[in-house]
């Protein structure tokens, strides 16, 4: 092809492309990029943005809760400012009371001369945090093992607040299975006895961190009894002795039953390690002896039989039977030494009975002293 024909047809097909451009149709503006909700911590600086197409170039308008938003021209510090590509710009976004506040809806306007374009509602909000916890945890006490709540209800604020939870100043690894967050509710289950301690509830957001009070949580330990009471045989007039050691957090207090009637009054002792001893054991004994060792967290028992037999010689049976029928009063109660926990308590067999007995056996005493701690 000769160069010059192919240059004539070069300018004839740039020629019809320009022609065409020069002649483009109008276009109306339509948005291809909405302007979406924002929040924003007071002082900082804020965009929403707004791009459109449409030919001849839209002008760019924004409305502010529907009504048109004065913009400056790049002076204000208070007005925001619209950026040449439409986006709307504000260098310090304010959050003071209403006439003084950023805070409302934008909708941004593109007009050419062939028509009008609307983009998306979008909220500016100013972002909060508020001092006082909605819900403040309260102490709580459970048994181990048991599940325990910490309610948390964090302060108002936007965005949403983040919560975590604290116990003894560390954060608590919510990975860990013990751990479950709710809601803002701290669920630890089973709880442990080092689960104890003093749990904060840590709110936040862009604007700060709030701290709740400190809530104790106490995991007690129901009683466990270390030593239960085993059954025991003995012959009349005989001491038997049950065994019963409980431990727990608190510490259980322990106390001593019959399955019939009270224990043997007077011929019972209950140890400081909560042994329990009958003295001078009677048919009437027999049967059986229960242990329970109660502490906040719960209640725990154990029982054992007492068998009575047969005094081994006729002897003994008689003196058995002898003291059987002593009454005894009351006589004299000595504390031994002041401050001192030792007492001295002197019982006075009833004259009547106790002639015949000390005829018989020949005994001139006629006092029963009991030593015993208090
Ligand atoms: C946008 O906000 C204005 C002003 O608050 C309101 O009048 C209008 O109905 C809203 N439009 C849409 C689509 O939500
Ligand atoms: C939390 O626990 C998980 C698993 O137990 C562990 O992998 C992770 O490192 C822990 N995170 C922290 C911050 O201790
Ligand atoms: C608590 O004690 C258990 C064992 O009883 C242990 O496995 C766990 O790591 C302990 N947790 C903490 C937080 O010390
Ligand atoms: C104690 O005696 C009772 C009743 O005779 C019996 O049921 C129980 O098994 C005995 N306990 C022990 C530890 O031997
Ligand atoms: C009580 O016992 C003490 C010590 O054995 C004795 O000194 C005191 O006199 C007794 N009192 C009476 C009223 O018997
Ligand atoms: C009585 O006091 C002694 C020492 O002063 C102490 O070892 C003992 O445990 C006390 N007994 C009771 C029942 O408190």
């Amino acid at each position: 092809m000769d160069r010059s024909v192919f240059m004539r047809i070069l300018f004839t097909v740039f020629g019809v492309l320009s022609g065409s451009r020069v002649h483009a149709e109008e276009t109306p503006p339509r948005v291809v990029h909405h302007p979406s909700d924002v929040v924003v911590k007071v002082g900082d600086p804020a965009t929403l943005s707004c791009r459109v197409d449409g030919n001849p170039k839209p002008t760019i308008e924004w409305l502010r809760n529907g009504q048109p938003l004065d913009t400056a021209n790049g002076d204000g510090q208070w007005q925001p400012m619209v950026l040449s590509e439409g986006s709307l710009f504000f260098l310090s976004v304010g959050g003071g009371r209403r006439g003084q506040s950023h805070e409302g809806v934008y909708t941004c306007v593109a007009r050419n001369s062939a028509g009008t374009a609307t983009s998306r509602n979008a909220s500016l909000y100013i972002a909060v945090l508020q001092e006082e916890f909605t819900v403040q945890p309260s102490d709580v006490e459970v048994a181990e093992g048991e599940v325990a709540i910490l309610n948390c209800g964090p302060p108002m604020g936007h965005p949403e607040p983040n919560i975590i939870w604290k116990n003894n100043g560390l954060p608590i690894n919510t990975s860990n299975h013990h751990y479950t967050l709710l809601s803002g509710k701290l669920i630890i289950a089973p709880a442990e006895k080092n689960h104890s301690g003093a749990y904060v509830c840590v709110a936040s957001n862009t604007v700060g961190v709030r701290e709740s009070r400190a809530a104790r949580l106490s995991v007690l330990g129901k009683p466990v009894l270390v030593l239960k009471p085993e059954n025991v045989s003995v012959r009349l007039g005989e001491s038997a002795q049950f065994y019963c050691q409980a431990k727990g957090d608190p510490p259980p207090s322990v106390v001593w039953s019959r399955e019939q009637g009270p224990l043997p009054n007077g011929r019972y002792l209950v140890n400081p390690d909560q042994t329990l001893q009958i003295h001078y054991v009677t048919a009437q004994d027999a049967g059986k002896y229960t242990c329970t060792a109660v502490n906040d967290a719960g209640v725990v028992t154990a029982s054992a039989q007492l068998r009575v037999e047969e005094a081994a010689s006729t002897q003994q049976k008689d003196l058995h039977k002898e003291l059987s029928a002593l009454r005894v009063a009351l006589e004299n109660v000595t504390i031994m030494a002041p401050g001192s926990n030792i007492s001295q308590v002197q019982w006075k067999v009833r004259e009547n009975c106790f002639r015949e007995f000390q005829r018989k056996h020949k005994c001139n005493s006629c006092v029963i002293c009991v030593v015993f701690s208090l």
